[in-house]
């Protein structure tokens, strides 16, 4: 934490501090990290201390694309981005700081503050900015000059597996994009064993489970308040792509995947997402066996040594 100012008015910087925030009913991989990678962390916010000790405003910041706005021409433009970005990105950040001041949820990391307000599909005020801010980040970090291609390594091996080809999986995420009901996205998200997510209704069978899921969510709906890991994304709200596209949604779907997908990202992401699970997983092992052995401490009977009139 930096403090700028010993006066009544102070702008501190929280650090990314490792912490435990991780996706049981907060989700605590997030988007800080310029490759697209998750940092297993509190989201970096700056707070302003504001005349006495108690009274803290965390804001969240508008972070740029990792490249520069036209680095991604001619596919995306400078134009869209300075929309994309610099207005519509910047308004749910900047809305978003105004509704939460103040309230309880004023000080929460974004992936904490998207399961709360989601509120199990009975969205809060808050939900739609939080998560837009979240999810217009986690695209930007989705992509790269020189992008597209084939993933390799475990992502491709995972993808074979779970989708039959990389083939199957192009197909089955671009269908997902296109049929997604006007505003929206669509993702691949690595989905884990279990189906109390708390504040949410999980959409996938237990079959489906500690595997690559593709999904698609309305409006500002993300993966998260699922518990699942997002891996990869793509906005497919018009103002998207209607710039450069203007209504052909499937050519922008295609061009993205064939020239913009970071697949460096998403392999850190799921390998991040694979280490937090098994973490969590030796972590339950340690609980259980705890459990047991007090269980088994609570029904040893005791040895009764009565006395011995004889002696
Ligand atoms: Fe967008």
């Amino acid at each position: 934490m930096k403090l700028l100012s010993p006066s009544t008015s102070t702008t501190c910087y929280l650090s990314s501090s490792p912490s435990a925030f991780l996706p049981r009913h907060s989700h605590g991989f997030q988007n800080l990290g310029s490759a697209g990678t998750f940092k297993f962390s509190k989201k970096q916010r700056r707070c302003v201390r504001k005349a006495g000790p108690t009274e803290i405003s965390a804001k969240f910041e508008l972070k740029p694309p990792p490249y520069p706005m036209n680095a991604l021409e001619p596919i995306m433009s400078q134009e869209t981005f300075n929309y994309h970005w610099g207005k519509h990105h910047r308004a749910y950040v900047d809305n978003l700081n105004k509704q939460i001041e103040g309230t309880d949820l004023d000080g929460k990391s974004l992936e904490e503050l998207i399961v709360i307000a989601y509120n199990k599909g009975d969205m809060l005020p808050s939900f739609n900015n939080a998560a837009q801010a979240w999810n217009h980040e986690f695209f930007w970090d989705s992509m790269k000059p020189g992008g597209g291609g084939k993933p390799s390594g475990d992502l491709l091996k995972l993808i074979e597996r779970d989708f039959g080809s990389f083939e199957k999986f192009v197909d089955e995420f671009k269908t997902a994009a296109a049929t997604q009901f006007g505003s929206g996205w669509a993702w691949l998200a690595y989905k884990e064993n279990r189906l109390d997510v708390g504040n949410a209704i999980n959409p996938l069978a237990s079959d489906e489970d500690k595997k690559l899921v593709v999904v698609k969510t309305p409006n500002a709906v993300n993966p998260l308040v699922w518990g699942y890991y997002p891996l990869l994304t793509i906005d497919v709200w018009e103002h998207a792509y209607y710039l450069d596209y203007q209504n052909r949604r499937p050519d922008f779907i295609s061009v993205f995947i064939d020239k913009l997908v970071s697949w460096e990202a998403v392999s850190s992401r799921l390998e991040q997402a694979k280490a937090i699970v098994a973490e969590k997983e030796r972590e339950d092992e340690r609980r259980r066996t705890e459990e047991e052995e007090k269980s088994t401490i609570r029904e040893t009977p005791h040895e009764i040594f009565p006395d011995n009139d004889s002696d």
